[in-house]
């Protein structure tokens, strides 16, 4: 995979009072000094502040907007950014508008005007500036695809309850009882769809295998039709969360739309079997079960259920998104990454096979096995910087704001690019280089809020360990069964908006078993 064509150049770096802990809220005076090595024009060291809200008296004095051009309502610049996107060259046209107007611009997208920021600082501000400031408001499509009660867009204490609920269910702790359980999904797909065959899509299958995963641990629907039904319509719904939301017949908005329609009474139909369940075992039931069981057993500190049905409706399908299409295609990266590149392959290898030599050829893997995978995982982190499933981080400005001496006016949409971060030559050298090195024990940490492929802060991707132990589950099942070759030397991928390679990633395949055979 080339990423020559992307070179970018940042240096817009986290103040030194900004290397507090991820997590922790900003004030709302804290300084954001966003710097411009791209533009001539003026960017003043103001530290963001908040304007008294907006009214035509204080208009006369209020500051500049950011440059940038925000074009037709509605569909502004949506359709070049989309793109962009599918033509993988998002960081080009990120580049462009930097190149044209500095780090911080507006545009108008996906239904709003908005101002684009970059660099760490950016990042940070995102990741843990006060909800009275930015909310996480998304595009009208992910709400209404998602639900209005989605934990991406609840604030405040909603989001902390929410939150908690979900983390008690998909904390490590609690996880690592779930190794064997995905290692059996993981030897069952492989068994089903890799073993036997020489030539398979590798992205298809894998989104398979996660969604099998995540149907499983998340809302307890074992393999069988059920499982079957549902797959097609996830993948209509993230085709249609980040879509430009004009709901027409034939659009992938609407179908995306029509998707959720019909999931919505599958998903209420588990959760009223499963409230049976509990009340005909007086609540016995182990509540880690899966994700649904989990949030119906949680109560708060008066004992009346924390979340309501609607509440677990709509976080059921968002954790569902949210934790589909991400670890597939970091998977299929890594499947392509080991095909071309035999030193890495080697060391993965390596280390795969000093686990499977402690082992029974089926025995299951556990937590314990999977920490030793230290080199495998160094490297499933560089490959998320280079290619972050999740690229765009989106805001709502609460109230008017001034960032680097622009205003952003309230009711404005604010993006980030984590790639943008992750490509910039002055955080990480020869970013375009893929280097897991760069993230050994003692390498030197980059800056905070540089490497955001799990976001930051309060908000910070809740499904890190179960991305983890799918990733690792995988690679030891794969590398210890199979070599595979890319029967598309250097297949390119469309981001739509997760990438998705145009055949689907095809490889030739060869299962060890049969290597090894024809070497005797
Ligand atoms: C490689 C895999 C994954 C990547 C790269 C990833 C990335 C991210 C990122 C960047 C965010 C923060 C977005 C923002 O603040 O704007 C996020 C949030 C989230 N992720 Fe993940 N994710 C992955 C896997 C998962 C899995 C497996 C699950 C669920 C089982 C999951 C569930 C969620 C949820 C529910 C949120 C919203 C959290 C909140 O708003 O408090 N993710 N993810």
């Amino acid at each position: 995979m080339s990423k020559d064509s992307k070179k970018i150049i940042l240096t817009n770096q986290p103040s030194s009072s900004s290397s507090s802990s991820l997590g922790t809220p900003l004030p709302i005076n804290n300084r954001f000094t966003p710097l411009s090595p791209f533009s001539s024009r003026p960017r003043s060291s103001t530290p963001i502040s908040v304007r008294p809200p907006y009214s035509s008296r204080n208009n006369t004095n209020r500051g500049h907007q950011p440059p940038g051009r925000l074009g037709l309502p509605v569909i502004g610049q949506s359709i070049g950014l989309l793109r962009a996107l599918k033509a993988d060259r998002v960081e080009e046209w990120f580049q462009q508008r930097i190149t044209n107007h500095g780090p911080v611009w507006k545009a108008s997208l996906f239904g709003y005007p908005t101002v684009v920021l970059h660099g760490p600082t950016a990042n940070k501000f995102i990741y843990t500036c006060d909800g009275n400031l930015l909310t996480n408001t998304q595009p009208p499509s992910i709400s209404r695809i998602l639900g209005s009660k989605n934990i991406i867009e609840l604030s405040g204490n909603d989001h902390k309850r929410v939150r908690t609920a979900l983390v008690s269910f998909l904390k490590l702790e609690v996880l690592k009882q779930y190794v064997a359980k995905v290692d059996q999904e993981v030897q069952h797909h492989l068994l089903t769809h890799w073993h036997g065959k020489h030539e398979v899509q590798v992205q298809p299958l894998i989104k398979i295998l996660t969604f099998n995963i995540i149907c499983s641990l998340v809302i307890g629907i074992e393999r069988g039709p059920k499982r079957d039904k549902m797959l097609p319509l996830f993948q209509d719904m993230i085709e249609g969360v980040l879509s430009v939301p004009i709901n027409l017949p034939f659009t992938q908005f609407r179908r995306g739309i029509k998707a959720r329609k019909k999931l919505v009474p599958m998903i209420l139909h588990l959760i009223r079997e499963k409230k049976e369940a509990l009340k005909e075992h007086n609540q016995q039931t182990d509540p880690h079960k899966d994700l649904i069981t989990s949030l119906l057993s949680i109560c708060d500190d008066h004992s009346s259920k924390t979340m309501s049905e609607e509440e677990i409706i709509d976080n059921i399908i968002t954790v569902m998104v949210a934790g589909y299409d991400t670890t597939s295609v970091l998977l299929t990266f890594l499947v392509k990454l080991l095909a071309n590149n035999k030193a890495v392959y080697s060391a993965i290898v390596k280390e795969q096979e000093e686990t499977a030599r402690s082992k029974a050829y089926e025995e299951a893997l556990t937590w314990e096995d999977l920490v030793k995978m230290k080199y495998t995982w160094r490297v499933a982190t560089e490959m998320l910087r280079i290619n972050p499933p999740v690229n765009l981080s989106f805001r709502r400005a609460k109230q008017d704001i001034e960032y680097g001496g622009f205003i952003i006016p309230k009711g404005w949409q604010v993006l980030i690019s984590a790639s943008m971060t992750h490509m910039d030559d002055s955080i990480f050298k020869d970013p375009t280089m893929f280097d897991p090195t760069r993230f050994e024990k003692h390498a030197p940490s980059p800056p905070p809020f540089s490497f955001v492929a799990f976001g930051g802060g309060p908000r910070m991707c809740p499904g890190t360990e179960l991305a983890k132990i799918e990733t690792l589950v995988m690679m030891h099942r794969l590398v210890t069964r199979f070599t595979w070759e890319l029967l598309k030397k250097d297949e390119s991928f469309k981001r739509v908006p997760m990438p998705e390679f145009d055949h689907g990633l095809l490889v030739q395949l060869k299962s060890l078993k049969e290597t090894m055979n024809a070497a005797i």
